[in-house]
Parts: C-alpha cells; sequence; structure tokens
C-alpha cells in the first residue's frame, strides 16, 4: 500500500516535470508514447485507489462532464484594458503625456511583450494549487471555466514547479510557507492570481484544420475563434481536444507573500514559478531603442509561432505605473503599439478544387496578386462548400483576404456591396477534378468526396504522407519526386516503394547515381521505423500519430492490431465507435491487404517501441535555433520538430544566445542580425551536416 502510494506520487511528479518540459519549454525529453505509459499507470492507480486523486493530478486534465452554466467570479482586482499607439508618432507622446504627470517617469525603463491575439483568463492559485480559472467578463466579474483551463497543458495545476536538480531530495518538498521558487529571493503568495492570455499557434490551427478537413468535417474560421468557443464550452472533454495554448503576462494580485516590483522581473518569477512566459519579451532601458525593437518587429511579426496584433509597452517600475492611474478601462503605465493591419481587399478570379488523401475536395481560392506585409498573396483558403454558400462568395467578387503568420491566407468575407451582376455563384463539382469520377457526398459531413479509391490525386497525397517525417520519414522523399513516381507509373501503392530499384529512378528526368542511392538508401532505412509510424503512415481515417500511438499500447505488431475486433478497439481509451470503424473497414478492403502482404514480404515488420525514442541520444540538447526564410524542401514547421526531435530548441528571435541561424531564401532582419551578432548562419544542408558531424 505504502509502495503503490509512493509509486502514485513519484508519477505525478515525473508526469509534471515532462508536462512542464513539452508544454512551458518546448523541449521534451521523453517521446508522447512514452508519457501516455505513465500517465496510463498512474491512472490505473487512481482507479484502484479513487480516494487518492487530488484535483492537481495530472489525471486531471481530460474534462469534466458537462457543466449546465458557468458560475460568476468576482476578480480580486479589475482586468484592464489598453489604449492602442499607431505608430512612433503616438508612442512618443503617451510618453510626453506620462512624464508631464510625473517627472520620474523621464528615468524610467521599459518592458515589451508580444501582444497576442487570443482571450484574457485569469488565474487562481491558493496555496499553490490551481483553484479557479476565469475569463475576463466586464473586468469586474468573468465567469468560472476552471474545468475547461484544466485541459490547457501549459497551466501548471501546482506551483512552484519542482526543478530536476530537486529530485532526489527525501520526501515532497513542502511547497509553501516559507518556500521560494528556486532562484528567487521572494516568498510565494498563499493567494496568487495571475492574468494570461489562452491562444492556438498557427501550427497548431493548421494541424486541427487538417484533421477536421480529413475527417471530412467544417475546418475552424481563425486561431482566435476556435479558442473563444473552446474556452466557452460547456462540456470540458470538448475543450480538451482543441489545442489551447497560453502566456502569462500579469500579476493581478498577491496576498500574503512577496512579488518583484519590476514588470520584468515579474515575468522572471512566473517562469521560475513554472508557468508558461513568452521568450519574446525585452527590457530596454529608454523609448527610443524600444521604438526601434517595436519597428523591428513589424516585418518579423508571421515568422511568429503565433498571431501578434502589436506589442505592449510597459512602464517597468509597477508602483510607478500604476501610480499613473488609468483613463477608462486603461492603464496609463502601458501601451499598445499595434501593428498594420494583416486584412487586404482583392478579386476572387476563379476556385480550384484541390482533391486530399482521403478523397475530400477543398476549394481554394485563385486570387488576383495582391501584397499583404511585403508577400504577394495569390491564392486562399476557402474552408468548404458550405461556407461558401454561407458567406455567398462568388467568382469575380471583391474578397476580404487575412494573411496570419504560416497559416495559408484565407478570406474572411465577400464584399456583396461593388458586384457588377457579372460574378458568378460557386457551385460543388460534380466529377472529380482529378479523375472525373463522380463525387458524393457524405450525409452528415460537410465535404464532398472524390469515392474513386485509384484516383492518382488521391494516391499521390497518400503516398507524401506515408513518406512525411511524421509516419515513415524517408528523407529526400517531396511531393514532386512522388508524383514523378506516381505519373511514371512506379507506385500504385505505398508499399511499391520497396520493391523500387535503381534502373527505374536512373530513367527518370533528374536522378542521377548520388541521389536514386540516397533514395533508396532512405526508403530502406524507413523498414526500420517503430509501429506506431506506420500506422501513421496507413493513413486510415482518424488514425494520426496519437491513436496511432494508443493503438501500440495494446497491440505489438500488425498481426495483433489485425485480430482486434471492433470491441477490442472501442474499449481503448482515446478510440471511439468512428475510429474503430474505420480501422475495421480499412482491414477488411482487399487492396489494403494486398498491400499489407507485400510490405510484410519487403520486410517491414515493425513493433511497437513505444517510449523507445528517448533511448536515443539528444544530440542537440543546449543548442538554440531561429529559423527564418524558404527552405529549399522543409517547411519551417517541419524543420523546427526536426530540431526539436533532437533535442534542440527554437526561438523566434535572434539573440546572442542564439547558437544557428537556419536561413532559407528571402531571409530578411533576422539574417542581419545574426551576421552582425556573430550568430552561425546554416542552410537546409547544414542541418544535415550537423546531425552527421
Ligand atoms: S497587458 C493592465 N500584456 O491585449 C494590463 N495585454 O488590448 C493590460 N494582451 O486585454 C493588459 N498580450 O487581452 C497585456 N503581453 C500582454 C498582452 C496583452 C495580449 C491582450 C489582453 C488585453 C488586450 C488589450
Amino acid at each position: 500500500m505504502i509502495k503503490t502510494r509512493q509509486k502514485l506520487e513519484s508519477l505525478r511528479k515525473t508526469l509534471r516535470q515532462h508536462n512542464y518540459r513539452y508544454h512551458v519549454l518546448d523541449a521534451p525529453i521523453i517521446s508522447d508514447g512514452e508519457y501516455d505509459r505513465l500517465l496510463h499507470e498512474l491512472k490505473a492507480i487512481e482507479a484502484e485507489h479513487p480516494e487518492w486523486i487530488t484535483p492537481d493530478s495530472p489525471s486531471q486534465r481530460a474534462g469534466a462532464p458537462p457543466a449546465s452554466k458557468f458560475d460568476k467570479v468576482p476578480h480580486p482586482a479589475p482586468i484592464l484594458s489598453l489604449a492602442n499607439a499607431f505608430g512612433a508618432e503616438d508612442t512618443r507622446a503617451w510618453f510626453e503625456r506620462i512624464c508631464k504627470m510625473d517627472e520620474r517617469v523621464n528615468e524610467a525603463t521599459f518592458t515589451v511583450e508580444p501582444k497576442l491575439d487570443g482571450l484574457t483568463v485569469v488565474l487562481h492559485y491558493r496555496d499553490g494549487i490551481f483553484v479557479q480559472g476565469a475569463t475576463r467578463g466586464d473586468g469586474m466579474i468573468g465567469e468560472d471555466i476552471t474545468a475547461n483551463l484544466k485541459t490547457i497543458k501549459a497551466i501548471p495545476l501546482r506551483i512552484p514547479i519542482e526543478k530536476k536538480e530537486e529530485r532526489g531530495k527525501k520526501g515532497q518538498p513542502s511547497l509553501f510557507a516559507e518556500n521560494r521558487p528556486p532562484n528567487t529571493e521572494y516568498r510565494i503568495p498563499p493567494h496568487l492570481v495571475v492574468r494570461g492570455e489562452v491562444f492556438i499557434t498557427h501550427a497548431d490551427f493548421s494541424a486541427l484544420n487538417k484533421r477536421q478537413e480529413e475527417a471530412g468535417e467544417k475546418t475552424y474560421l481563425n486561431p482566435r475563434n476556435t479558442a473563444a468557443g473552446a474556452l466557452r464550452q460547456l462540456d470540458s472533454r470538448v475543450t480538451a481536444t482543441r489545442p489551447l495554448t497560453l502566456f502569462i503576462y500579469q500579476i493581478v494580485y498577491a496576498e500574503g507573500g512577496e512579488i518583484p516590483n519590476s514588470q520584468w522581473e515579474r515575468l522572471e518569477y512566473l517562469r521560475e514559478l513554472g508557468f508558461p512566459v513568452n521568450a519574446d519579451s525585452r527590457h530596454f532601458d529608454e523609448l527610443e531603442e524600444t521604438i526601434r525593437f517595436v519597428d523591428g518587429w513589424e516585418d518579423d511579426r508571421l515568422e511568429l509561432p503565433y498571431e501578434a496584433d502589436g506589442i505592449v509597452i510597459k512602464i517597468d517600475d509597477r508602483t510607478l505605473a500604476d501610480s499613473l492611474g488609468i483613463t477608462g478601462k486603461d492603464p496609463r503605465g502601458s501601451i499598445a503599439y499595434k501593428f498594420p493591419s494583416l486584412e487586404v481587399t482583392t478579386t476572387l478570379n476563379d476556385i480550384q478544387v484541390e482533391v486530399g488523401r482521403t478523397g475530400v475536395l477543398t476549394p481554394k481560392a485563385m486570387l488576383e496578386p495582391v501584397e499583404i506585409n511585403g508577400v504577394i498573396v495569390r491564392n486562399a483558403t476557402l474552408h468548404n462548400f458550405d461556407f461558401i454558400a454561407e458567406k455567398d462568395i462568388r467568382i469575380g467578387d471583391r474578397v476580404l483576404v487575412k494573411r496570419a503568420g504560416e497559416v495559408i491566407p484565407y478570406i474572411i468575407a465577400s464584399i456583396a456591396e461593388t458586384r457588377s451582376g457579372q460574378e458568378r455563384p460557386v457551385r460543388p463539382p460534380s466529377n472529380c477534378p482529378a479523375c472525373a469520377e463522380p463525387v458524393e457526398k457524405i450525409p452528415d459531413e460537410v465535404a464532398y468526396y472524390c469515392v474513386n479509391t485509384a484516383c492518382p490525386a488521391q494516391l499521390i497525397r497518400n503516398i507524401e504522407h506515408f513518406v512525411s517525417r511524421t509516419a515513415m520519414d524517408i528523407v529526400g522523399m517531396g511531393g514532386k519526386i512522388v508524383a514523378q513516381l506516381v505519373e511514371a507509373g512506379l507506385l500504385g501503392d505505398v508499399a511499391d516503394l520497396y520493391t523500387l530499384q535503381k534502373e527505374d529512378l536512373l530513367a527518370l528526368e533528374g536522378f542521377k547515381e548520388k541521389k536514386a542511392t540516397n533514395l533508396l538508401t532512405a526508403i530502406e532505412e524507413s523498414k526500420k521505423q517503430p509501429l506506431e509510424r506506420l500506422l501513421t503512415g496507413l493513413g486510415i481515417r482518424g488514425v494520426g500519430e496519437s491513436v496511432a500511438r494508443d493503438l501500440t499500447l495494446h497491440f505489438a505488431d500488425l498481426d495483433a492490431l489485425r485480430a482486434a475486433t471492433q470491441l477490442d478497439l472501442e474499449n481503448i481509451e482515446g478510440i471511439g465507435p468512428n475510429i474503430a470503424t474505420a480501422i475495421v473497414d480499412w482491414g477488411l478492403v482487399a487492396h489494403n491487404q494486398q498491400m499489407l502482404g507485400k510490405l510484410h514480404d519487403a520486410g517491414l515488420n515493425p513493433v511497437a517501441i513505444v517510449g523507445v525514442q528517448h533511448a536515443a541520444p539528444l544530440r542537440w540538447e543546449g543548442l538554440t535555433f531561429v529559423i527564418t526564410g524558404t527552405l529549399p524542401t522543409m517547411s519551417r514547421k517541419e524543420a523546427k520538430e526536426y530540431i526539436l526531435a533532437r533535442g534542440g530548441k527554437v526561438t523566434g528571435s535572434v539573440s546572442k544566445k542564439t547558437d544557428y541561424l537556419l536561413a532559407g531564401e528571402k531571409a530578411g532582419s533576422k539574417l542581419a542580425k545574426a551576421e552582425a551578432l556573430g550568430v552561425k548562419v546554416i542552410g537546409e544542408e547544414g542541418l544535415e551536416e550537423l546531425e552527421s558531424n
């Protein structure tokens, strides 16, 4: 019993630390599969001993049964807003105004933080335990969304985070009373209320929409609305499925303890406690320096992994800032320097229909080229045909387009007022644009499908997915090569990859000895990938990375999985009846069975090695990278994953602490900065060199 209890505590501690490394530091040291296994173990003990479950257990993040409404929560201090400044002149005017109010402001220093376009939340910690979380509401009273917030893994359920160095100490350290976060001299207030901004990163938003698209479901319109909708869910189990994260930037209330007076030190203090704090924040001694920094961000803002609509400039001395008072709801001691809008209008010249991996037909907008923040935009996302109908978007319309970070620009609305009468309504196609077979609409789904399993467009997408970095990771096999091989009749399914001959490749345009050998070696190497990657690569509807991992927790190899019944599958946590049906149905298709047979004959017999990945040395641990520009074959997201997987860290801006700037074409101010600071600049091939060193 005591042993089990100790095991429980140690699992919780380990899980908290890994959760922190993954969601706050962005530097995981174990695989997701290993994390899931530990969580599974914790849940098993808690199922045996429900009396041991505490609200801060890592198991308590999965979402609670639905509520009927949100209770009201009064805020301990008003949750204020910010006045805006549009440009340097406005900012100087703000500073002059407050200097006149109090001459000490002349000597002030500044903390600047990206202004995230998300949703404000207010989090209460009592004796270090996260006890309540609220929306902003009217600034005085918010709504209790504690259950939803608990599902956000970046929110610590208890503070301070126990640092690795403290491991090995006997027993649990007492968390409060005289306890301090490591490296600071402040006693933690028993009632601490912090404020932050909940948001969804561009990468997570794209991945979410990709999943929706593949499942034939509606795609979300933008990260902010999606985050807002998720926070307002009465069923927190739904919130748990949305990729929300947050940054904390303000201490709203601290009772019974001490906190630093400087905003810059407060950010550091919050970080020490284990909160996620934006690493792109800076401190400056004078206003002109601050303005130069902010102006520099205007070009780089789109490279931030999240949407920022400006930079917040804060007088660093909080007592001084607070003493300046407020106008309306805006504190005088801070200002939001807003970036220019990223929305423009242009003409929708045409709509092209693309065929996805599962046959989903997606409309893409062909635009009259238009510049948004230095980039010429020609195409945009139109979500689905329902969206086009709902918004009454017609070919020839003037449309409002937004460009945000790394996501593909998207159409917000059409401007009906400027119509000439020549515009044409859009109808879903009745035949697939790639294979001309009739299109089908599945009841209850928004998507239209090409159901021809031999459709070449689908085959190309399927193989692209199979070879991608999240699946079999066949290096050097980009979309162009896949299309080339399919068009040459060399690939009829993914298994044909493993019987490709060198002569076949050499007969193709652009292939020489070295390229052919490298590709074949990479294909051969991929045979060693574990089961979860093969499962991800097969492209079974609903089976992405995380479901594939759940499956490998229960089935050690393909044969075991093939023997599973619908019920066996449904009994697995994280797998519902729809996915179970999709897996069973997939296995019944004759062509899929043949393909598995071919894979087996080619020597692929992968086993689940959940969690073993972390055993590989993380060679780039301690190295910090910044990525900029367009890389020859990898997207920036892929490059980031590549670096993270090797233990490196990726940050948004170049500083003296940066080890490498990974620069592609059209690298802008970051390249200049790296050169000025003497930071090593490498290209994509430089990554591979580092890897092989
Ligand atoms: S400070 C009194 N800092 O922007 C302090 N706000 O337009 C006021 N926001 O309501 C807020 N990032 O939701 C602050 N680093 C940041 C922020 C930030 C985003 C949001 C916040 C606020 C809105 C004001």
